[in-house]
């Protein structure tokens, strides 16, 4: 069986972000300081989805997709990262669950989408190596109180986006600019995903667990030898870097020369990291052009904006042939048993006309990255399922509130959601498959 599904995260979209025993998580912080975000939105009451999830659960059945992958805050879960549980929280995923397993549909939930709870950040974040048990920790704790009904897991979305973004470019969460903090976060965010792989199948021997990776493919538009490495180290940097550990039990070698840099492991560590998951989760938005450039930090190549290419509302290339490539190839280089798209999706400027959104470039970016993935499919690669981005309009990180990514849009003043065509769409596709 296929699974469709829709993607969600839990700072994106719950709000309530001092009720029911939540604490801070790294967002909250980060969304404080002047300039971070843009327009100083924060995810203060986000979609409500804290208090409207029953809507939000109808809204996902009347797509009929058969899955839920949404994530659960750590903060709300274990205010302070460690030790006390909050039943709140837990309660919180409690009718979330049983929501969507009422409503036919199956929970998937990730057990971290970015949101560190800040008193954790206070004692190092993922810098410090603890957090890689106090991951373990919250995961063996989640699969506790949910594994009876939750089969599917995944333990980190995007490594590469905590890692790097948050810590290396400072435009996410945490805000630090430093490459060896970021090399350090990078490694024990997998380590952290190794352990909670051991800990959610200790709980639960029936689990079927993967982890998130984003993959952005690069291209160079320069023909000089100088502009094939810059690919290759695009590549390393963005896709390699992640990938290689999970599957391969190793860092790749020209980044790690690349970088000169110490990398924090330690014996043991490149095991417990690649320790067999059940699937990939993976995540494609859009593919990057590149360029060599020898001033460039930390590696030498540098973005550049390739002339006369269809864009997102993001800036993002639209090149949907890239997909159906990169899936021939992760499967070909990491054969991992199964993969599922975890997110897909693109933002634009959405205009509610007559109580309309006629979305037809979001519409035609679907249908063009579901045939790509199906092409895919059709030559072999494992792919189980396809979960769209997002849902629902949210807060799409240092962007704030102007991009909309949803199927469904939502109207910040009053929380009426609205479907766009591409739900229509969606969900006349799920139907005729
Ligand atoms: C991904 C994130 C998700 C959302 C989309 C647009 O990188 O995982 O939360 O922001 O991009």
């Amino acid at each position: 069986m296929f699974t469709w599904g829709v993607s969600t995260s839990s700072y994106q979209i719950e709000g309530a972000a001092r009720e029911g025993g939540r604490r801070d998580s790294i967002w909250d912080t980060f969304s404080r300081i002047p300039g971070a975000v843009a327009n100083g939105d924060n995810g203060d009451i986000a979609c409500d989805h804290y208090h409207r999830y029953e809507q939000d659960l109808d809204l996902i059945k009347w797509l009929g997709v058969d899955a839920y992958h949404f994530s659960i805050a750590w903060s709300r879960v274990i205010p302070t990262g460690t030790g006390a549980i909050n039943k709140t929280g837990i309660d919180f995923y409690n009718r979330l669950i049983d929501g969507a397993l009422e409503r036919g549909i199956t929970p998937w939930p990730t057990l971290y989408h970015w949101d560190l709870p800040q008193d954790l950040q206070d004692r190092g974040g993922w810098n410090n190596r603890d957090c890689t048990k106090w991951f373990a920790e919250y995961a063996y704790q989640m699969a506790e109180h949910f594994s009876d009904r939750v089969k599917n897991w995944v333990t980190i979305n995007e490594p590469f986006c905590s890692a790097w973004l948050g810590h290396l470019y400072g435009v996410m969460a945490p805000g630090i600019k430093d490459l060896q903090i970021a090399i350090n976060a990078s490694h024990h965010l997998l380590l952290g995903h190794g352990l909670a792989v051991k800990a959610l199948r200790e709980v639960s021997q029936e689990s079927n667990i993967g982890i998130t990776l984003n993959f952005t493919p690069a291209i160079t538009l320069g023909s000089s030898d100088e502009d094939q490495l810059a690919v290759k180290l695009a590549d390393g940097f963005d896709n390699r870097w992640f990938g290689d550990p999970v599957f391969k039990a190793s860092y790749p070698k020209d980044i790690v020369e690349a970088f000169n840099k110490e990398i924090p492991i330690q014996s043991g560590d490149m095991e417990i990291i690649s320790t067999p998951v059940d699937f990939l989760g993976l995540n494609y938005y859009f593919r990057q052009t590149v360029a060599y450039d020898a001033n460039s930090k930390p590696l030498s190549y540098k973005q550049v904006t390739a002339p006369n290419v269809e864009r997102t509302g993001m800036g993002w290339e639209v090149h949907a042939e890239t997909f159906t490539d990169l899936l021939i190839r992760i499967n070909s280089d990491y054969s991992p048993k199964e993969i599922f798209i975890t997110e897909n999706g693109s933002a634009w400027d959405d205009e509610v006309v007559d109580g309309e959104i006629l979305d037809t470039k979001r519409v035609s970016y679907l249908e063009r990255h579901l045939d790509a993935m199906f092409a895919a499919k059709s030559k072999g690669v494992p792919i189980k399922g396809y979960f769209a981005w997002s849902l629902i309009d949210n807060f799409e990180w240092a962007y704030g509130y102007a991009k909309r990514f949803g199927l469904i849009y939502v109207d910040y003043k009053t929380q009426k959601r609205i479907p766009k065509s591409s739900a229509y769409y969606y969900k006349d596709r799920i139907q005729k498959s």
